[in-house]
């Protein structure tokens, strides 16, 4: 039987034989590990069938426990002929353990009714494995298009299959607003749906003239954070500011630069020029948005946007060059940093961390905050040597929305392909810092921007399998070579069908994988070579 686990664990030695799973294996856990344990039972007996009842002492069973000789996140799992034990450093390390033993089973273990025929062993081995980092991240766009909440748990079980640990969740943006917010009931009654979606890109893009839209209940929220939470994944929401707010501005016009323009809920991609002003009171909404995030939201980290805030609406706005002078600012780039400066300290007062794209660094924030470099690795230099942590998302490396390939059929052809082995390839830490600047890169995360995934089949395959190979880059330990991970991955790859993911063949898109008739995607091959050759010759520039 040859093992193939994605993420590949630091050490793996085989032993003699296997163990089968029958009738009678129980699985044994303390109290504290009641979670875990119901997790594995859960995530086994639609497949196998087998009943896997709770025991406190059996023979020939699944055990779990916790162990003082691991660290914090790290497992050692041990499969013999008369057993399986899973021990970790926390419960977190026992729920890594879990996902391994999981892997270790057929493929067949992965579906979600009963298999018939299947042998359900587990081949001999010790496996004793640990994260290289601890911020596995994805960034997740529910705004541009909405993901029901039924796929967000989806897509945190995938999550937590790959050993990721941190769901970014970004909830707004000028295209929509998809969190309730008790005090500003528009934001979800106005903001949250838009009446018409751009379909395709480039000038050739039209609509679709169909209202999209959706948000999320408080409740609901609190259920995704505490799913997350049960499979050891922190979710760090973001609400973008003071760019990408369109939508907040269509629901309160007193939000934006002429309060007597009634905006839409914006319906195409790119940056966009209506952007937040710079009133006292427009801060104060915020703060009290902040609050009810705080509320809802355990996590120490919390995002507050700041990337792509255009600054020509500010420069051409009469009002807000007399908040300017009123406030002694020459730049236009002042107000950007008073006004996350403002939250920044809100936040920091409540004992957490704001987390913001690598603009934030373009003025002064608190020595706590965590920056998302994602324009290439500059923002990871500057922000580890000015003492900030830092997380990897540089877009030339994963960006999960760009294009998967140069073939002329690669629906959607978002900026530059980036293949599995260019994500792969990927390494958080930028080589230039010293090993004290280094520390401060917590991990690295793919961001998945959702412009052109309208449905959670179309994130499916835009994500997967780039972000097996991302997994492993930001779990795995030691050198990683692509040729050895490619075998794996196509073993994974069993584990993905089994679940139903409508993940990306190495042969290029199926054909329910590409809407027709896609504006930026050419009907012919020639015509998608022109497009590309244009595309590539203007990154080029
Ligand atoms: C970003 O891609 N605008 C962070």
């Amino acid at each position: 039987m040859t093992i193939s686990l994605v993420p590949r664990p630091s050490s793996l030695v085989e032993g003699t034989g296997s163990f089968a799973l029958d009738a009678r294996t129980r699985v044994v856990a303390p109290e504290a590990l009641d979670g875990e344990a119901a997790l594995l039972q859960a995530a086994l007996r639609p497949s196998t069938g087998l009943p896997l009842k709770d025991a406190d002492l059996a023979d020939r069973a699944i055990v779990l426990g916790l162990a003082a000789d691991l660290r914090a996140s790290e497992y050692r799992l041990e499969v013999t002929v008369d057993g399986v034990v899973v021990q970790g450093g926390d419960a977190a390390g026992v729920f890594h353990g879990i996902q391994t033993l999981l892997q270790l089973l057929p493929a067949e273990s992965y579906r979600r009714a009963r298999v018939e025929g299947v042998a359900w062993t587990l081949p001999a081995v010790t496996i004793v494995d640990a994260p290289k980092f601890g911020w596995r991240g994805a960034m997740l766009d529910v705004a541009r298009h909405f993901m029901p909440k039924h796929d967000v748990l989806r897509f945190i079980d995938l999550m937590a299959m790959h050993k990721l640990s941190v769901l970014h969740w970004h909830l707004t943006e000028d295209q929509g607003w998809r969190i309730e917010i008790d005090k500003y009931p528009r934001l979800t009654e106005v903001a949250s749906w838009r009446k018409n979606s751009q379909v395709g890109a480039g000038p050739d893009a039209t609509f679709d003239n169909r209202p999209h839209g959706g948000f999320y209940t408080k409740a609901d929220i609190r259920e995704v954070v505490a799913y997350a939470s049960a499979r050891h994944i922190q979710v760090v929401p973001e609400i973008d500011v003071p760019g990408h707010s369109q939508a907040a501005i269509a629901a309160y016009p007193e939000l934006g630069l002429d309060p007597s323009k009634q905006l839409d809920v914006y319906p195409a991609w790119g940056i966009i020029h209506d952007v937040l002003n710079m009133e006292q009171s427009t801060v104060d909404f915020y703060k009290d948005v902040f609050d009810e995030i705080l509320d809802l939201f355990p996590s120490p980290i919390i995002g507050v946007g700041g990337d792509e805030c255009p600054r020509d609406a500010w420069k051409a706005d009469a009002r807000t060059q007399e908040i300017m002078r009123e406030r002694g600012f020459t730049d236009e780039a002042e107000l950007q940093t008073w006004f996350i400066g403002e939250l920044d300290a809100h936040i920091t007062a409540k004992g957490r961390r704001i987390y913001g794209w690598d603009e934030i660094l373009e003025g002064e924030i608190s020595e706590s905050a965590i920056v998302a470099s994602w324009r290439g690795m500059t923002g990871a230099v500057t922000a580890a040597k000015r003492g900030h942590d830092v997380v990897a998302c540089p877009d030339d490396q994963v960006y999960l929305d760009y294009r998967q390939s140069t073939d002329p059929d690669e629906p959607i052809p978002v900026s530059i392909p980036l293949t599995v082995a260019d994500v792969y390839a990927f390494e958080p830490v930028p080589a230039q810092l010293t090993a004290d600047e280094a520390a401060h890169v917590l991990g690295g995360q793919g961001n998945i921007w959702t412009e052109h995934m309208d449905s959670p089949r179309t994130v499916d395959y835009l994500v997967f399998p780039r972000l097996c190979a991302l997994a492993e880059a930001v779990w795995t330990e030691g050198d990683r070579d692509f040729a050895e991970f490619e075998p794996r991955l196509e073993a994974h790859l069993a584990r993905l069908d089994a679940i139903g993911v409508e993940y990306r063949k190495a042969s290029g898109p199926l054909p329910w994988q590409m809407r027709p008739g896609v504006p930026g995607r050419p009907s012919t091959r020639e015509e998608r070579a022109a497009f590309i050759a244009e595309l590539v010759a203007n990154i080029a520039e």
